[in-house]
């Protein structure tokens, strides 16, 4: 289900306890992050879920997105729709850029298999939450790079 010569890079910011949103929404503002995660996909085509869609409310500049939802009336503005992972990535086959797995905690979860690379921001706080990262097996994955800041590390993970 992989698209061909396309590389799935998953892109998540993630707590120490595990936790990526809350209420809808990421427990933390760290722009520099958001900077990260732009430099990061652009270029690229996003997948992401229909509640990380309707949080961020708008297309993202410079990136086609793809929006996965099982109600086949949702449409908006500038994004395309799958009914699937599997369809949604295969929508991205003939699009520009590798995939950008973009979330939410499903999503990451059903895409981790067929990953490529984790681009994770382990950032450094503790927030109550809702909605968390999937486990990751550490013997399916290795660390190839590493930036660390004050309140933050970004990793960059690929398959053993
Ligand atoms: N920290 C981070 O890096 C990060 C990244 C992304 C999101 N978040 C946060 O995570 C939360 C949202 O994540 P979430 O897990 O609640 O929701 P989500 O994965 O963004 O969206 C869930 C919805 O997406 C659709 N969907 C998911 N998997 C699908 C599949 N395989 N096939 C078809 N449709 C599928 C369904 O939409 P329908 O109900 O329309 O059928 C489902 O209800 C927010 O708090 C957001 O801010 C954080």
């Amino acid at each position: 289900m992989t698209p061909a010569g396309k590389r799935v890079v998953m892109v998540a910011a993630v707590a120490d306890n595990g936790v990526i949103g809350a209420d809808g929404d990421i427990p933390w503002r760290i722009p520099e992050d958001f900077q990260h995660f732009k430099r990061t996909t652009l270029g690229h085509t996003l997948v992401m879920g229909r509640a990380t869609y309707d949080s961020i409310g708008l297309p993202l500049p410079g990136r086609v997105t793809i929006v996965l939802t099982r109600d086949p009336s949702w449409s908006a503005d500038g994004v395309l729709v799958a009914p699937s992972l599997a369809e949604g990535l295969a929508l991205a086959d003939g699009l520009e850029g590798d995939v950008a797995i973009a979330g939410g905690a499903l999503v990451y979860a059903e895409a981790m298999p067929v990953a490529d690379e984790q681009v994770l921001t382990h950032v450094h706080l503790t927030p109550d939450g809702d909605t968390f990262y999937p486990e990751l097996d550490p013997h399916a994955w290795v660390e190839q790079r590493r930036d660390t800041f004050p309140d933050r590390d970004v990793v960059w993970l690929v398959r053993t």
